[in-house]
């Protein structure tokens, strides 16, 4: 049976939140496995149970430009183009670029439909509506890319995981950086030029983490999507607290078949 806005509007409710909350959320629309009022109706429950809304709007897969300058140390950066790259493809960020389709349909109705204020980073941009948007999104988010969720987590925010895992949840780049793993420097097209962003390295091992916060954890079904809520500054220092007593936690355990962790690895003093 599908869900409705207000199935959806109750379970975020459940979650604990309300017009007083500011909230990150990561999501799958299929999760839900069928919706009544396509993804507008999930955006319009978000933005109705909030004080705040901000998504990933990440426009890498536009913007990239691989920069023969790029750094090769310890950066995970590639030493030649990705095969079949070719810059009269690349577009320069703005704030009207669409999202990466890897953002989901939700993030991409919310960024078209709504008049958010968007982070500066070309590659790895935030989208935000509501009382802290402005805020959130503004001036100084346009090299470090998690800098709009440290901004979020500082005013007592929440990320939401609707229908996804840790894998996608940006919050815990924030962590590694906190713990001391830099982000990796990269390169994307602006109106002004090619110009440096920092990007975060790979989630594919983040749920490693679910057994340290599940405390944490407020969480609800609606459909058949489960949604997992998580006040942002115990989820990221608890984070933060694993890297540094683990330099590899949260890193890909092979070496060698992952070449962003291999990075962050190499890093780790002998
Ligand atoms: C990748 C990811 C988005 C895939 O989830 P998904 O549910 O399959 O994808 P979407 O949310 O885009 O939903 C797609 C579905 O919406 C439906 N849909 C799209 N537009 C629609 C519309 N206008 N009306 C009705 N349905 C629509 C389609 O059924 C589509 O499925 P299809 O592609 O099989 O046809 C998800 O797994 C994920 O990773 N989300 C988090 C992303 C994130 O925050 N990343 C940041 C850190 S890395
Ligand atoms: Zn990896």
């Amino acid at each position: 049976m599908n869900v409705t806005q207000a199935d959806i509007e109750r379970g975020l409710r459940e979650l604990g939140l309300s017009s007083a909350s500011h909230v990150l959320v990561h999501s799958s629309y299929k999760a839900f496995g069928g919706v009544d009022g396509d993804p507008a109706a999930v955006v319009q429950a978000l933005v109705d149970a909030s004080a705040t809304l901000m998504m990933p709007a990440f426009a890498s897969h536009r913007s990239a430009v691989w920069d023969e300058r790029g750094l090769f140390e310890n950066n995970a950066y590639p030493t030649r183009p990705p095969e079949g790259w070719d810059i009269s493809q690349v577009e320069p960020f703005t704030h009207n670029t669409p999202a990466n389709s890897t953002m989901g349909v939700i993030n991409e109705t919310f960024r078209r439909e709504y008049d958010v204020s968007r982070s500066g980073n070309p590659m790895m941009s935030f989208v935000a509506y509501g009382a802290l948007a402005g805020e959130l999104c503004g001036a100084g988010t346009d090299i470090d890319a998690v800098e709009p969720i440290n901004r979020l987590m500082q005013a007592g925010g929440d990320v939401l995981l609707l229908g996804v895992t840790h894998t996608n949840s940006t919050a815990i780049h924030l962590a590694e950086q906190l713990a001391g793993r830099r982000q990796f420097e990269r390169y994307a097209m602006t109106p002004d030029g090619v110009r440096m962003a920092m990007s975060g390295g790979c989630g594919n091992p983040f749920d490693d983490l679910q057994t340290h916060v599940e405390h944490l954890e407020r969480r609800t079904e609606v459909g058949a999507a489960t949604l997992r809520c998580y006040a942002l500054q115990p989820y990221v220092e608890t984070a933060r607290k694993l890297i540094e007593s683990d330099p590899e936690a949260l890193l890909c355990l092979v070496a060698k078949e992952c070449i962003r962790c291999d990075a962050h690895r190499n890093r780790v003093p002998a």
